[in-house]
């Protein structure tokens, strides 16, 4: 009688008893506004070109993959060149299934028992869950009252912590405000006097929808070798069920990474999509576009309803300020519309949309909050 015998204990790490795992609720429901996906679906040819190169990799796939994946790193490097007018080697990228892995890698590396990751919140909510995960100290500054970074904040925060990671998302999650290079620049300056040296990650995950004049934080890789400059395929390419994520920065950084890696850790599919997709980034581009004139459209529209909304460079909106921010999601989700219930108290996050899904999110949003 099984149900009598006493089930032995796991030894599950204390810090862990009782937690859920992360994530947002995968609800199905007509518009789907609520993790910052790009509701373009790829087209015909890139489904097609996608399909080619994968029945190409299937032909190989009782091999293990590349492991260093070198013509997906030269395709990233070319993509980055075009984007940014940044050019930089091989031996400067690196990519992982989505870049919360490259997270893991950077924290495997440069963080552990002993050292502290440390970040400005409100900022993404994975962030103390890759120091979790790694055992390495979580420390969370704060950010102003309009989401920017106070310098001379990060500097003393910095000094007082000594991390050995500081991870700066910027557009920033769930706000869409971005970091100007000065910003950047104190926190480099900072912490390069940490003793035992600490590694400053600028993550742009969503650094495609920048407005025009915002810098990205590649422009600084040069002349500063511990910055590492994460993005993500998941966002502006459309590609959020391939899982790819990548960095740039100096090749000894880079190096430290492949150390922690488990080996093969990029399928030879995965390996293949994404170089099918980054064939395209032109096109793909061109829809980055419409997306940042639908999200500047928004951002205008939600004022002119007598909003409060933070500057986004993202493709997402941060609103408010609503006395029962929980109401207001709900009335939206009854619609059909789901959002993202978060960030500081009396805001909401919505991403930007097709064109008719903004008209459905802001129909129901008139209904909802009676504006
Ligand atoms: C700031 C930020 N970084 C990283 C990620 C993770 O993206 P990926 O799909 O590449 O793992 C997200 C996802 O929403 C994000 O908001």
């Amino acid at each position: 009688m099984t149900a009598d015998i006493a089930r032995p204990a796991l030894p599950l790490r204390p810090e862990l008893v009782g937690l859920e795992p992360y994530g947002a609720p995968q609800l199905d429901v007509p518009h789907l506004l609520n993790v910052n996906e790009n509701p373009y679906a790829p087209s015909e040819q890139v489904v097609a070109d996608i399909a080619a190169a994968v029945a190409d990799a299937a032909r190989g796939l009782n091999r293990y993959p590349d492991r260093d994946f070198e013509a997906l790193r030269a395709d990233l490097a070319d993509y980055l060149a075009a984007e940014s007018g940044v050019r930089l080697d091989v031996a400067q990228l690196w990519a992982a299934n989505g870049s919360n892995e490259i997270m893991l890698h950077v924290l495997q590396a440069f963080g552990g028992p002993g050292r502290t990751a440390l970040s400005f919140a409100p900022t993404y909510s994975m962030y103390p869950e890759y120091a979790r995960d790694t055992s390495t100290a979580w420390v969370a500054g704060r950010r102003e009252e309009d989401f920017s970074l106070d310098p001379d904040a990060a500097r003393a925060a910095i000094a007082e912590h000594t991390p050995s990671v500081v991870l700066l998302a910027s557009p920033n999650n769930p706000t869409g405000t971005a970091l100007p290079a000065s910003t950047v620049l104190a926190v480099l300056a900072a912490a390069a006097d940490v003793p035992g040296g600490c590694v400053v990650v600028v993550d742009e995950a969503y650094g495609e929808f920048r407005r025009r004049g915002v810098p990205s934080a590649l422009e600084l890789l040069a002349d500063h070798p511990h910055l590492a400059v994460s993005r993500t395929m998941s966002k502006a390419f459309g590609l959020a069920g391939a899982r790819v994520g990548y960095l740039a920065a100096a090749s000894d950084l880079v190096d430290a990474l492949r150390v922690v890696r488990l080996p093969y850790h990029l399928s030879g599919v995965t390996q293949a999509v994404a170089r099918a997709a980054l064939a395209h980034s032109a096109e793909l581009m061109a829809q980055v576009g419409s997306l940042r004139d639908e999200r500047d459209a928004l951002v205008v529209w939600l004022r002119g309803k007598g909003l409060t909304v933070a500057e986004s460079d993202a493709n997402f909106v941060l609103f408010g300020m609503f006395d029962d921010r929980h109401a207001i999601w709900q009335g939206l989700l009854d619609r059909g519309v789901l959002i993202r219930e978060v960030g500081p108290d009396g805001w909401l996050r919505v991403s930007v949309g097709t064109r008719e899904e903004t008209a459905a999110f802001k129909d129901a949003l008139v209904e909802v909050a009676s504006l």
